[in-house]
C-alpha cells in the first residue's frame, strides 16, 4: 500500500500536509533574520555614492540600463572568470533600488569601471556602434547636451540618507560643490576626496564647460566595483 494514498485522495489533507512542509520551508529562511545582527558583511572601502556619482546613477536608472545589463556577479567559475571577484552584498548596500537586474542582453557591468578609457565610454555612449559594430544597445548622445542642475543634488543625498545611507551633515552641506568639484579638472578636490575616497575626479565628458549628464553616467560607470580592494579582501573568513 503507497503512503501517501491519502493525500491524493483527499485535497483537504493534501492542502494541511502542503502548509506544513511549505511553513518548515519558511521557517528555515526567514528564523535565521530575526537572530542574525546582519545578513550584510561589513566590507573595507564602501561608501556612499559621491554626489555625481549618484546623478549618474538616476540617469542609469531613468534610462533603464538595468533592463539589458545586470550589476550581480554570481559565485560560478565563467562568470567570476570574466567579470572579477563575485558580487558582494555590501557592495550594492547603497543602492536604493538595487541594480542587480535579471537580463544580460550586455554584460554584467558590477565591475566595469577602470575596464575602459573615459573617451571610449563617451564615443560608445554616444554612438555604440562606432566602436562595437554589432552592438545592440541604443545610443545616448543625448546625456552631453543636458546639464546636470547642482541645486538639486542635495535632496537626493537627503533621500538617500532617509532610506539609511550613512551621508553625513558635511556631505549634504557640501553636496553641490562636490557635484561641480569632481567634474572640474582645475577645481581643489581635498576635501572632496576625503570624504568620498577613491573618488575620480576629471572632466569625464570632454566638455569642461559644463557638468552634464554624460559626465555624471561615466563617472559612476569608472565607479562601479573600484571600492573594495578585493587583494585585501579575506573570502575565506567570508566562507567560514
Ligand atoms: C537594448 C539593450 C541595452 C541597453 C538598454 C543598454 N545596453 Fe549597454 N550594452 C548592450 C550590449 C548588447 C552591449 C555589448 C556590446 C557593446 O559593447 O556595445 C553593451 C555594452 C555596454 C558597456 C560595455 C561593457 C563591457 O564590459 O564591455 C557599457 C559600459 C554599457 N553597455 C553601458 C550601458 C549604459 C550606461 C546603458 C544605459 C544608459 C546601457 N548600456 C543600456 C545592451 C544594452
Amino acid at each position: 500500500m503507497i503512503k501517501h494514498e491519502a493525500f491524493e485522495k483527499n485535497s483537504i489533507l493534501l492542502l494541511i500536509g502542503t502548509l506544513v512542509v511549505v511553513s518548515i520551508g519558511g521557517l528555515v529562511e526567514i528564523a535565521p533574520t530575526f537572530y542574525l545582527e546582519s545578513t550584510v558583511e561589513k566590507v573595507q572601502g564602501m561608501r556612499p555614492y559621491a554626489p555625481l556619482e549618484l546623478v549618474g546613477r538616476n540617469v542609469y536608472v531613468r534610462e533603464g540600463c538595468y533592463t539589458c545589463h545586470s550589476q550581480m556577479i554570481r559565485a560560478l567559475r565563467d562568470e567570476v572568470e570574466r567579470y572579477g571577484h563575485y558580487s558582494l552584498a555590501a557592495e550594492s548596500m547603497y543602492d536604493h533600488p538595487f541594480q542587480w537586474g535579471s537580463k544580460r542582453n550586455g554584460p554584467d557591468l558590477a565591475r566595469v569601471g577602470g575596464k575602459y578609457s573615459d573617451e571610449w565610454h563617451r564615443d560608445h555612449l554616444r554612438d555604440p556602434r562606432s566602436l562595437v559594430p554589432e552592438s545592440i544597445m541604443p545610443g545616448y548622445a543625448f546625456l552631453a547636451t543636458r546639464a546636470v542642475e547642482p541645486k538639486d543634488i542635495a535632496d537626493h543625498l537627503k533621500a538617500n540618507k532617509a532610506v539609511g545611507v550613512p551621508y553625513t551633515d558635511e556631505m549634504l552641506k557640501a553636496a553641490s560643490e562636490d557635484l561641480t568639484a569632481q567634474a572640474d579638472p582645475n577645481a581643489d578636490t581635498e576635501a572632496f576626496l576625503k570624504r568620498y575616497p577613491k573618488a575620480v575626479a576629471r572632466d569625464f565628458d570632454g566638455n569642461p564647460a559644463q557638468v552634464t549628464e554624460m559626465d555624471a553616467l561615466i563617472a559612476y560607470l569608472q565607479m562601479l566595483g573600484t571600492l573594495v580592494d578585493f587583494s585585501q579582501y579575506d573570502a575565506e573568513a567570508f566562507n567560514r
